[in-house]
């Protein structure tokens, strides 16, 4: 049995209580956990939670933006807001599907974080005034034991308290 946990931190706004279809007009960072310790058998199921928080949204132009980050030993950011070819819930889709395939180690939230805030969150990355952010993080574990304090990079990026945590338990 297989016990995947995600650790959620968003900025400013409870995500998954709202039941709304449509939730609100954001500029959404996710960042992807893909150590192994998440096991390839697990990739569709992190796909498929991505994408159904994903299909809330409507993405579109003057609508949601989604950027999209990976992370293990290195981080990747795989689109910016402001590349309208993602301005689509279907390209969105597809990049999430398309972005995950290996899983590789170690865990390194430090950089994940440091890439969230110097390439994602800014406005030449095209983060909006005006239009209010959130950061959907999801891993199962620590960083690594040699990574860089990151609390700084959390704090720069304006985190609110509304951190919390569910597991899901997958049958073998
Ligand atoms: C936008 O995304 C497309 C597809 O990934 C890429 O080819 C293009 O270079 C990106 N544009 C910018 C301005 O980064």
């Amino acid at each position: 049995m297989t016990v995947l946990g995600f650790l959620i931190v968003c900025l400013g706004i409870s995500l998954i209580t709202a039941t709304e279809n449509t939730i609100c007009t954001l500029d959404l960072g996710l960042l992807v956990d893909t150590t192994r310790s998440i096991e390839e058998e697990n990739i569709p199921t992190v796909k498929a939670a991505l994408q159904h928080l994903v299909q809330k949204f409507d993405i579109s132009t003057d609508g949601t933006h989604v950027s999209f980050e990976t992370f293990a030993a290195k981080s990747k950011l795989h689109n910016k807001f402001n590349n309208d070819t993602y301005h689509s819930k279907e390209a969105v889709l597809d990049l999430i599907s398309d972005s995950i395939n290996k899983l590789t180690q170690p865990t390194r939230l430090d950089f994940a974080l440091k890439t969230a805030k110097e390439h994602m969150f800014t406005e030449e990355s095209g983060l909006r005034p005006g239009v209010r952010s959130a950061m959907v993080l999801y891993t199962d574990g620590r960083s690594y034991p040699g990574s860089e304090d990151f609390f700084l990079d959390v704090v720069a990026l304006k985190v609110i308290p509304s951190t919390w945590k569910f597991s899901k338990t997958f049958p073998d």
